[in-house]
């Protein structure tokens, strides 16, 4: 009888085993490593290599941070990633989530945090000040949907433009766990697209850009690339566009 009831547990254990491994793993946390800005501000950068200016530093009430891997040659960037640490006399349980908006990596880490996100992790002020005095700590992290309540998706034309010769922007504020892999700006009269380029970070520029109103073209993947959907904008970007301004473009994801 002793033994039956071992084999069916046994068989049971298996099964239920079996079912865990057959769901995917989108949602698994993964150990890593974090740091933080060693400079005495809060916040991010607003020289972050995404390229995102003043965005960069205090988007999300300033929980940002520098990736390494994670960053993938700037296709990372405006990623949102939950991240904890695993310390249970100072850590949370559920950590900050915090917007990838720079590259960098020190001692094995997937991400320097900004001071503001990585006290976050703690349970109190004393905790994160324990956190701040060790500088580097055991983490798990997963991807998870950004959120930027009240907020459309918007185009941000960098300092660097010129008016009709010379065009760059970043998208801020995309919600949601998908990459903007391509950018395409169409004439609104003739339709005559043109692809843009990713120079570096989340900057997407291109010489002689189409003239008039300009509507934007964005690619989002799934971050295996199975699923691309080509997503339009109501909102155009002005003819008269010009350069440190931001254009509402009347849309935003969840996904
Ligand atoms: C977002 O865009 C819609 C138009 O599509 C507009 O009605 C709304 O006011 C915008 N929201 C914000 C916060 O700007």
């Amino acid at each position: 009888m002793a033994l039956y009831l071992f084999c069916r547990l046994f068989a049971i254990t298996l099964i239920f085993m079996q079912t865990l491994a057959d769901t995917s793993c989108t949602d698994c946390f993964i150990h890593s490593r974090a740091a933080y800005y060693p400079n005495s501000e809060e916040h991010g950068t607003d020289v972050g290599a995404c390229g995102f200016g003043s965005f960069g530093a205090t988007v999300n009430g300033g929980d940002v941070s520098a990736a390494s891997s994670l960053y993938r040659n700037g296709v990372g960037c405006g990623a949102c990633y939950q991240v904890r640490c695993t310390n249970s006399a100072y850590c949370s349980e559920n950590g900050v989530n915090a917007v990838i908006t720079d590259q960098g990596s020190s001692d094995n880490t997937d991400f320097i945090l900004s001071k503001h996100a990585f006290s976050r992790m703690a349970q109190t002020t004393d905790a994160a000040a324990s956190l701040l005095a060790l500088g580097v700590v055991d983490i798990e992290y997963r991807r998870v949907a950004c959120s930027f309540p009240d907020k459309n998706i918007t185009i941000k034309i960098d300092e660097s433009s010129n008016n009709p010769y010379y065009l760059a922007f970043v998208i801020w504020y995309q919600q949601g766990r998908r990459d903007i892999t391509a950018v395409q700006l169409c004439e609104t009269q003739n339709f005559v697209c043109k692809l843009l380029d990713r120079s570096h970070g989340a900057v997407w520029t291109t010489t002689s850009p189409p003239r008039g109103p300009l509507s934007l073209r964005m690619l989002f993947s799934d971050e295996e690339e199975e699923e691309e959907t080509w997503l339009v904008p109501v909102n155009n970007i002005p003819g008269d566009w010009k350069a440190g301004e931001t254009y509402d473009s009347g849309i935003q994801v969840n996904q």
